[in-house]
């Protein structure tokens, strides 16, 4: 029987895996194993529990404030020993963190293939968003199989010189999970603090933004509540003790800014499905947001989700306190850009991105 393992370790990478993972597990003929490297706890639990998924192995290899040396390095030689234990005929990693990157790296030395999900994904920028260009190039340099969720992520990996034979176009794994999480009467007490009010959802969380750029980002939040009476805030905000600092240098006594704990996936989707707007450096919130029909600031100075730009979803804006300040109250007061940016579109897929993945797998050749 095929021997399939799946391995993940954050947050997103599990929101996008777990539906997959339920997939392969309701298939006959094959044996699905799920491994996470545990580099994130707390909110790689929160993911676990709300789909349901009880991992065979788990790496535990999280520890606070940890540098992309630890990780690397404890996720290589972790994989090293669940690879020769379980010998996976295939393993399927996700994304571009750094679990994804170690984990094939520890496939390709032991002669392990390799299949990316959300792969082709680039904005040919190395240093942004840092490390992950990088960690989805080189494992693009190593996969046997590829599932792009467009067909632009697929013209990205054809142009690289990738066999097509290796790239099947399945749509994303992120707009299967929307479909069951979004729900017309879910409440909150969060959400009744809002209430009457405009919500604003804010994360913000990656590695080039720590620093100046988060200060930036928050002081011009701030500027803008306090013009802005009917104007809430959420930020269910990143364990990460970097961004909690700056978070709360920044924004403590807004009363209309809350910084919330992380919410789980189903509270998140919810949330957003109700809010006026986004504020996010997010990579996953950009493909989720265009089927909610929310604008979404990116606070990026590039993107590798160009399909949220086109639909006019997103637009990327950088991180100078200036501009989001004129971009945030432009989107408050100019009622024709907000209705522009905000009709629902989906340019990742129908929902079935997993189902497709799964026959690939099992089955042989079918692509959208
Ligand atoms: C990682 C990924 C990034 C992804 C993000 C999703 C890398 C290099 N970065 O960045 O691509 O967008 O996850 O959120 O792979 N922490 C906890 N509990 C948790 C999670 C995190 O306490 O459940 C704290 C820890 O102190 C940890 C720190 O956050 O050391 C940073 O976590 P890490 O995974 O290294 O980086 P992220 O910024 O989360
Ligand atoms: N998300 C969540 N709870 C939160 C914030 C985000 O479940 O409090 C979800 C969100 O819907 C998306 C994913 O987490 O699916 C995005 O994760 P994150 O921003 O940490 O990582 P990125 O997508 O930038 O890699």
């Amino acid at each position: 029987m095929k021997k399939i393992m799946l391995v993940f370790g954050t947050r997103p990478e599990a929101i996008k895996m777990c539906p997959l993972v339920n997939e392969l597990k309701a298939r006959r003929g094959v044996e699905t194993l799920v491994c996470v490297t545990g580099q994130h706890r707390e909110m790689l639990r929160q993911v676990l529990d709300a789909f349901g998924v009880e991992p065979d192995y788990d790496l535990e290899v999280m520890s606070p404030g940890q540098t992309l040396f630890d990780l690397t390095g404890r996720v290589l030689e972790g994989m090293r020993r669940v690879l020769e234990t379980a010998q996976p005929d295939v393993v399927l990693v996700h994304g571009d963190t750094t679990t994804t990157f170690a984990s094939a790296l520890a496939c390709f030395y032991l002669g392990v293939p390799v299949g990316h999900v959300e792969a082709g994904l680039r904005t040919y920028n190395v240093k942004a968003p840092y490390p992950e260009e990088f960690n989805r190039q080189a494992v693009s340099s190593i996969a046997e199989y590829n599932f792009a969720p467009t067909a632009l992520a697929r013209d990205n990996l054809l142009r690289e010189g990738k066999l097509p034979q290796s790239i099947y176009v399945t749509g994303n794994t992120a707009i299967d999970a929307l479909g069951t999480t979004v729900v017309s009467d879910f409440d909150h007490p969060e959400l009744r603090w809002a209430q009457g009010s405009r919500l604003v959802i804010l994360t913000a969380h990656r590695r080039e933004n720590w620093g100046e750029p988060l200060h930036h980002i928050f002081r011009a939040v701030r500027r803008v509540v306090e013009e802005f009476p009917d104007v809430k805030v959420l930020y269910p905000i990143h364990l990460n003790p970097l961004v909690r600092q700056a978070a709360e240098e920044e924004l403590s006594g807004c009363e209309r800014v809350r910084l919330i704990e992380p919410l789980d996936v189903m509270a998140f989707h919810n949330f957003l499905a109700r809010s006026y707007m986004i504020l996010t450096d997010s990579g996953g919130i950009q493909e989720e947001a265009p089927s909610l029909g929310k604008p979404v600031l990116v606070l990026r100075d590039v993107t590798e989700r160009p399909e949220g730009v086109k639909a006019g979803t997103l637009r990327v804006i950088g991180t100078r306190e200036e501009v989001i300040y004129a971009e945030f109250k432009a989107l408050l007061t100019d009622e024709e850009r907000y209705n522009q940016m905000s009709r629902a579109q989906n340019p990742y897929g129908d929902g079935l991105a997993s189902q497709r993945i799964a026959d690939i797998l099992t089955k042989g050749r079918t692509s959208l």
